[in-house]
C-alpha cells in the first residue's frame, strides 16, 4: 500500500513530534512526513523537525486578516504536498469547521486528559483540583467540536496524592509519546 503523507502541526516544544519521528525511524510507523507546520516561528519543535531533515513551514495567524484566510493558506499547503492525514501535536490554534470540513482526510489530536473529561486548557491542573483519581491522554479525530471527536486510543494513569501539576503532566506526557504514534499507525 502507498505510504500516507502525514503533516504534523505544532506550536511549541514538539516532544510528541519527536516521539513520532523516533517510531518512524525504527519502522514502527510507516509514513512520509512532507512537512511540519507551526503557527509560531519560535516553536522549539521546529528545530527537532529540521534536525531530522524534515521541511518546516511557519504560517503565523497574525499575518492574516481573517481566520479563514489563515486556514486557506494551510489548506493550500496540504494540497500542494498531497497530505493525507494531519496530526495536531500541541497545535494551539483551534481549527474551524470550515477547515475540518474542507480537508479531505482525517485530522488527529492528542489531548492530556481522559476525554470527554477536561477538554480545553490546563486539563492536568483541573483533574487534580477536581480530586480525580485517574488521569491520562486521548488521541481522537478532530471534528467541529473542540476536543470532542471520536476516540481512537486512550491511556489511563493513576493520580497520586502527592502529585503536582508538573509531576502529573510529565507522567501523562510519557504516555502521550507512546499513544500518539500508535494511534497514527492505526489510522
Ligand atoms: C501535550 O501535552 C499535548 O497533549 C497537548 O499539548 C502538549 C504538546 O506537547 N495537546 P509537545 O509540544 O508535543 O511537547
Amino acid at each position: 500500500m502507498k505510504m500516507k503523507n502525514v503533516a504534523v502541526f505544532i506550536s511549541g516544544r514538539g516532544s510528541n513530534l519527536e516521539a513520532i519521528l523516533k517510531k518512524r525511524d525504527i519502522g514502527a510507523i510507516r509514513c512520509n512526513i512532507p512537512f511540519v507546520l507551526s503557527n509560531r516561528h519560535d516553536a522549539k519543535g521546529l528545530q527537532i523537525a529540521q534536525d531530522n531533515g524534515i521541511k518546516t513551514l511557519v504560517v503565523n495567524h497574525r499575518d492574516f486578516a481573517t481566520r479563514q484566510e489563515f486556514e486557506e493558506k494551510i489548506l493550500d499547503l496540504t494540497k500542494q504536498y498531497s497530505i493525507d492525514i494531519i496530526v495536531l501535536a500541541g497545535f494551539m490554534k483551534i481549527l474551524s469547521s470550515y477547515f475540518v470540513d474542507t480537508f479531505a482526510g482525517p485530522i488527529l489530536n492528542i489531548h492530556p486528559s481522559l476525554l470527554p473529561s477536561f477538554p480545553g486548557l490546563h486539563s492536568q491542573k483541573r483533574a487534580l483540583e477536581y480530586g480525580s483519581k485517574f488521569a491520562g491522554c486521548t488521541v481522537h479525530f478532530v471534528t467541529n467540536n473542540v476536543d470532542a471527536g471520536p476516540i481512537i486510543a486512550q491511556e489511563i494513569i493513576p493520580i497520586f496524592d502527592d502529585d503536582s501539576e508538573e509531576s502529573l503532566s510529565l507522567r501523562i506526557l510519557d504516555r502521550e509519546h507512546i499513544l500518539l504514534p500508535e494511534a497514527l499507525q492505526i489510522v
